[in-house]
């Protein structure tokens, strides 16, 4: 079952075409990552998905039901976890805590079991009765999650849960993240960090410029990287043209070596031995790998030579 449907999702701001079109499925109880790089329009979508943004043009139907005709049903059942934590700064962990459980119209008596749970959950416990304001940006972030996950929403979104935090707070964060899931809450999160897709999703959808390169799984999308080669390069004196090399995909200058991606190692090599030679430079190293994840990335998101 799909919990979440996106059918030709667009977003302008002015003229700018921050999200392109995009279509994607979530199926129920799946870690979904929403991976790119920054202004890829991560955010954009969230917020669109989470009914902060009006789309442009497009279909969201959330729970089998229209978004924008089933906002408030929708809107109670699902976690929202912005890219900037959201708790009031003037109020203390707890009572930030409190204050979501009696917007969500929930017990007194079940308000107070259930912020105990978080906190504790949330290594908050001894800080609860602290002002947000002189929390760490991993506190506040832990804070955030914690409020969203209060009400005990079936589906929750993440804007770059981990971004910019201190490790203990990211490995919490992940933890939870986990655990969550496997009680059986579908989680969509964005985040332009690979490692931390690679290690939490079970699905991947790649986004740059506004739109999807790729939609899978860590593996297939490994597998992708299967059919090129990664070729390291170091030459002396250091001097490349990358015109020359023309059985390239890609091209990366990395200082004083070059990274070249390719379908066809055997011409790409022959390529650099006769450069090398025109050129009277010595081949100090020449490497060949399979690539990684995040070599697969780096090749769907990025231009032929930069
Ligand atoms: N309110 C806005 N007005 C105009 N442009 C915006 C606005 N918000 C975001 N953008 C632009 O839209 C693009 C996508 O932004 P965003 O969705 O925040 O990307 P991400 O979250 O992937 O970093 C970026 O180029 C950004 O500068
Ligand atoms: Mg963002």
């Amino acid at each position: 079952m799909n919990v979440i449907e996106v059918e030709g999702l667009t977003k302008y701001y002015g003229n700018f075409l921050a999200v392109d079109h995009i279509d994607f499925e979530v199926k129920k109880g799946e870690i979904f990552g929403f991976l790119g790089p920054n202004g890829a329009g991560k955010t954009t979508t969230i917020r669109m998905l989470t009914g902060i943004l009006r789309p442009s043009e497009g279909k969201i139907r959330i729970f089998d039901m229209n978004l924008r005709e089933k906002m408030l049903d929708i809107k109670e059942r699902m976690g929202i976890v912005p890219e900037m934590a959201n708790p009031y700064i003037d109020l203390t962990a707890l009572q930030n805590l409190m204050l979501v459980g009696r917007l969500y119209g929930m017990k007194k008596g079940e308000i107070k079991e259930r912020c105990v749970e978080l906190l504790r959950l949330f290594g908050l416990y001894e800080k609860k009765d602290k002002k947000v304001r002189s929390f760490s940006k991993g506190l506040k972030q832990r804070l955030s999650l914690a409020m969203a996950l209060l009400p005990d929403p079936v589906l929750l979104f993440l804007d770059e849960p981990t971004s910019g935090l201190d490790v203990m707070s990211a490995r919490l964060i992940k933890r939870v993240i986990r655990e969550e899931n496997r009680k059986g809450k579908t989680i969509f999160m964005s985040t332009h960090n690979m490692a931390d897709a690679n290690e939490l999703c079970s699905r991947i959808a790649i986004i740059n410029h506004g739109r999807l390169v790729a939609i899978d799984t860590p593996e297939k999308l490994k597998k992708i990287g299967e059919r090129h080669t990664v070729i390291e390069l170091s030459l002396e004196p250091f001097k490349f043209d990358a015109e020359r090399i023309t059985s390239a995909d890609r091209i990366e200058l990395l200082g004083d070596k070059v990274k070249i991606y390719t379908r066809d190692a055997d011409s790409v090599i022959k390529e650099i031995v006769d450069y090398a030679k025109k050129e009277d430079l010595k081949i100090l190293s020449l490497t060949t790998e399979k690539p990684s994840l995040e070599d697969v990335f780096v090749y769907l998101v990025g231009d032929k030579s930069e």
